[in-house]
């Protein structure tokens, strides 16, 4: 059976209110990144891969056009490929545009709708590859896949450096899971930001034109939004540290002052000291030995490198 386009994850909005309430009651205070990627939240993304302090996305696209063919020969042909937060599928686009011959179907998942009606169009632009698309998380638009293969090998990409929004062992079950839902033939191919130096990582998620601290402040403004939040935007402020033990860029948003706020869908009140912060994200930063050691203990082998020693970002070729 195929996978069924435009499907709906039912449970996205529950889930919001009862996570944002959990989060924020956690010590310390902290709020899940998936939240980020409503319609202006994706679209502050996109600015954010633009900017010249973020290099993630433009060294990746760069690394996919160069290498497509050394990528792609040593898989089956036909491929379906499925893309695991394909964001605007500019990234799928160019791979597609290389050798577009060698795939049967494309399959998209991403946690926002407003990514995937992009990506739908941006891809429209090659009408002879069927596209279908699941919304709702990596961990959900995975065991579709399991249940859900046709036929033919699958290639996986999960690119963009997601995978480094998750902590270690977080990651490691992904890349399990992600794994035990491959076959014999199938593939993964995996992006992933390297660590660099403080500064140009303080630059990336602390730009000066402060689109990243948009980014995160919008998170408040969809509770406010979606869920009867009073978060006074002003009041909080965007902090970016590197975690040199954790191998982490962290993404708070700090209470200027002591307030409170309420939330009216989840029936809560907060009272937020001066100084006191919501942990909003992180960032994992990885060195190219440990992306092939992890890749390993998740089960997979090969692990074919492509790297951009100026950008600092790899892309890895993993084989189930
Ligand atoms: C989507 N993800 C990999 C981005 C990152 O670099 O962690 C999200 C982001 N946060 C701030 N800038 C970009």
């Amino acid at each position: 059976m195929l996978l069924p386009s435009e499907r709906l994850a039912p449970s996205t909005a529950t889930d919001f209110v009862t996570d944002v309430a959990e989060y924020l009651q956690r010590t310390p205070r902290q709020l899940p990144s998936r939240y980020f990627y409503d319609a202006l939240g994706s679209a502050l993304f996109d600015a954010i891969c633009r900017l010249p302090w973020y290099r993630v996305t433009r060294a990746e696209t760069a690394l996919l056009a160069r290498h497509a063919r050394e990528i792609f020969e040593p898989l089956p042909r036909p491929l379906n490929i499925t893309e695991l937060g394909c964001g605007n599928g500019e990234k799928l686009a160019v791979l597609l545009e290389n050798s577009h011959e060698r795939f049967r179907r494309v399959h998209l998942v991403d946690i926002s709708p407003a990514a995937l009606r992009s990506a739908r169009a941006r891809l429209a632009v090659l009408p002879a590859i069927p596209v279908t698309t699941f919304q709702g998380t990596y961990e959900q638009g995975l065991s579709r896949l399991a249940t859900h293969r046709g036929h033919g090998a699958w290639l996986v990409l999960f690119l963009g450096s997601n995978i480094g929004n998750f902590d270690p062992p977080a990651a490691r079950d992904l890349l399990r899971q992600i794994r035990a839902s491959l076959a014999k033939d199938d593939a993964l191919l995996l992006g992933t930001d390297l660590i660099k130096s403080q500064r140009a990582l303080q630059l990336a998620y602390d730009d000066p034109l402060q689109v990243t601290a948009a980014f995160n402040r919008n998170l408040l403004r969809r509770i406010n939004d979606e869920l009867g939040g009073t978060f006074d935007l002003d009041s909080f402020a965007h902090r970016a540290l590197w975690n040199p033990h954790e191998s982490r860029v962290e993404m708070h948003l700090v209470s200027t002052r002591a307030q409170l706020v309420r939330i009216a869908a989840a029936d809560l009140e907060i009272e937020f000291k001066k100084d006191e912060s919501i942990w909003t994200e992180s960032s994992y930063k990885y060195d190219p030995e440990q992306v092939l050691s992890e890749g390993r203990l998740a089960g997979f082998s090969g692990g074919e490198q492509w790297i951009d020693e100026d950008a600092r970002f790899a892309l890895t070729l993993f084989r189930a």
